[in-house]
């Protein structure tokens, strides 16, 4: 069955962005970016991996879901279709993305996830952000993280606030860059 991988940047304090959505402080340069690069090929936006000459090898993905928070960033850039190698699944209760190849929903987002686990494909994945991951919480199959080694002190968590109830997954494999980033991997515990 396809798996949902919440795969994401992360600072040390478990912050996916600053407060009003700040993301220029995760570190885009340093050696952990060609080997991330090249393992989640499938997770650079279309236009900038064009741009870069970065080839999906292997492609490990063949959809992204988004909330509408994350799918907005690149709207103000002209952006509306930012993963259009990918099956891209937006959520919003309240709004629509124009672009064609952007598909929108208010449906469920759990009911969504299993459905498309019952069909064929490469594994989904969940970009984000924490209100959106939050929901998905109990759906993730796989957790990557990229951790960088600052503390934001405040901003948008990894997962929006919810009811206490523990969820374990177990760690299969972690790099540490010289850059200081770290890649951790794991698996819903069985
Ligand atoms: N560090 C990283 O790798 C990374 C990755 C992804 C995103 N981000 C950052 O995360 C931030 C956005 O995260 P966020 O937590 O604020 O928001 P988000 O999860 O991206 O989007 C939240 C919105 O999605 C819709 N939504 C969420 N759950 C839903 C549900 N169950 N059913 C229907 N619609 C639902 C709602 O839109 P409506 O209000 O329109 O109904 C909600 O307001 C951005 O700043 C982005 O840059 C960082």
């Amino acid at each position: 069955m396809r798996e949902l991988v919440y795969y994401v940047a992360v600072s040390l304090d478990g912050f996916i962005a600053g407060p009003a959505g700040e993301f220029d402080a995760f570190p885009i340069e340093g050696d952990h970016m060609d080997a991330i690069n090249e393992r989640y090929a499938d997770t650079i936006p279309t236009d900038l991996a064009l741009a870069l000459g970065i080839e999906r090898t292997t492609p490990m993905f063949d959809a992204v879901l988004m909330g509408w928070n994350t799918y907005a960033v690149g709207l103000p850039m002209g952006v509306s279709s930012p993963y259009r190698h990918l099956r891209q699944i937006v959520f919003s209760r309240s709004k629509r993305a124009e672009a064609d190849d952007v598909q929108t929903t208010d449906e469920d987002p759990v009911a969504l996830v299993r459905r498309l686990k019952r069909e064929p494909g490469d594994a989904i994945w969940l970009c984000g952000g924490g209100a959106l991951a939050s929901s998905l919480l109990g759906e993730i199959d796989r957790l990557v993280l990229k951790r960088s080694p600052i503390v934001f002190g405040a901003g948008i968590p990894l997962f929006a606030p919810r009811a206490y109830a523990p969820e374990r997954f177990d760690e299969v494999a972690t790099t540490a860059f010289g850059s200081g980033v770290v890649l951790s991997e794991y698996v819903r515990a069985s």
